[in-house]
């Protein structure tokens, strides 16, 4: 039973070994990663390239399973993908075969909800992501933060209790992230009762930005990925218009120092 105590997620002692099918070689991406996540909360994750993030993320997806330790979903052990933790990714993902609204309104058909109330969570986050107007577009006349709007929009309109979110702006300019960083924040409640907001699990290399957005910020180490420290950034919200506050530097050089000589290392080890 789920209580106000219960964490939204728990990950506890988790790792994570990939197998190949073909040749028997073992990669050891994570290893005995705990933490655990409050209802509401906004963390990230960031790390050096090929430290674990989206394997992490996908373990809580319930996209693949640990091959240790375990991962809890409102105190009860995650088995599948569930409707309830909405994924996006950094690659848009968006069906090319079918419009915005055909994008947006894939969740709720596919959960079965009616034509009138699909209609309308459709017509209602559509509006949300700012994208009214282009509703009969395909992706590829969309912009890249268009395109990962028609994303977001398509996250939301499955009403997920959770938001697992894979370098979502990782692909756009930096002056599109820099909004779409504030459409998130908005989004999400950064000025509203927290006890509305959603938690949400976001991946990104982007330090600055895990530290605009964030509650939290979980720093892995390379590769096996493991938690070398849980950095609480203790900044004041509405964040939306004081991204260059001083405390949110410190706060950023704290995490580079944690991770400069590893992400420089990963670079040189990536194939
Ligand atoms: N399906 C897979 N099979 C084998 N190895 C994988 C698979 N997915 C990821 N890996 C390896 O696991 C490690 C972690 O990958 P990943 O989670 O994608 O890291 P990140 O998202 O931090 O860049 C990398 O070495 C990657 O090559
Ligand atoms: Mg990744």
């Amino acid at each position: 039973m789920a209580t106000l105590t219960t964490p939204k997620i728990e990950a506890r002692s988790v790792s994570k070994i990939y197998v190949s099918a073909r040749t028997g070689d073992k990669v050891e991406a994570l290893r005995g990663v705990s933490f655990s996540m409050k209802p509401g909360e906004f963390v990230s994750i960031v790390g050096p390239s090929g430290c674990g993030k989206s394997t992490l993320l996908s373990l809580i997806a319930g996209f693949a399973t640990p091959s240790a330790g375990e991962v809890l979903f409102d105190g009860k052990p995650i088995d599948g993908p569930d409707p309830a933790r909405g994924v996006m990714f950094q690659d848009y993902a968006l069906f090319p075969w079918r419009t915005v609204r055909g994008n947006v309104e894939f969740g709720p058909m596919a959960r079965g909800v009616d034509k009138t109330r699909r209609a309308a969570i459709v017509a209602r986050n559509i509006e949300m992501v700012g994208l009214a107007g282009f509703e009969d577009r395909y992706p590829h006349e969309l912009s890249g933060g268009m395109r990962q709007r028609c994303a977001l929009a398509r996250l939301l309109a499955n009403e997920p209790d959770m938001w697992l979110m894979d370098e979502p702006l990782a692909a756009v300019d930096l002056q599109t992230r820099v909004i779409l960083q504030d459409e998130l924040l908005r989004l999400w409640g950064d000025a509203g009762d927290p006890a509305q907001r959603r938690a949400v699990l976001f991946v990104t290399h982007g330090i600055d930005e895990a530290v605009y957005l964030s509650d939290r910020v979980i720093v892995l180490g390379r590769r096996p990925g493991q938690v070398k420290e849980i950095v609480d950034i203790d900044l004041p919200r509405p964040r939306i218009g004081a991204r260059t506050a001083p405390r949110a530097a410190a706060l950023i050089d704290h995490i580079w120092n944690l991770i400069r000589a590893e992400a420089a290392q990963a670079i040189v080890e990536e194939p």
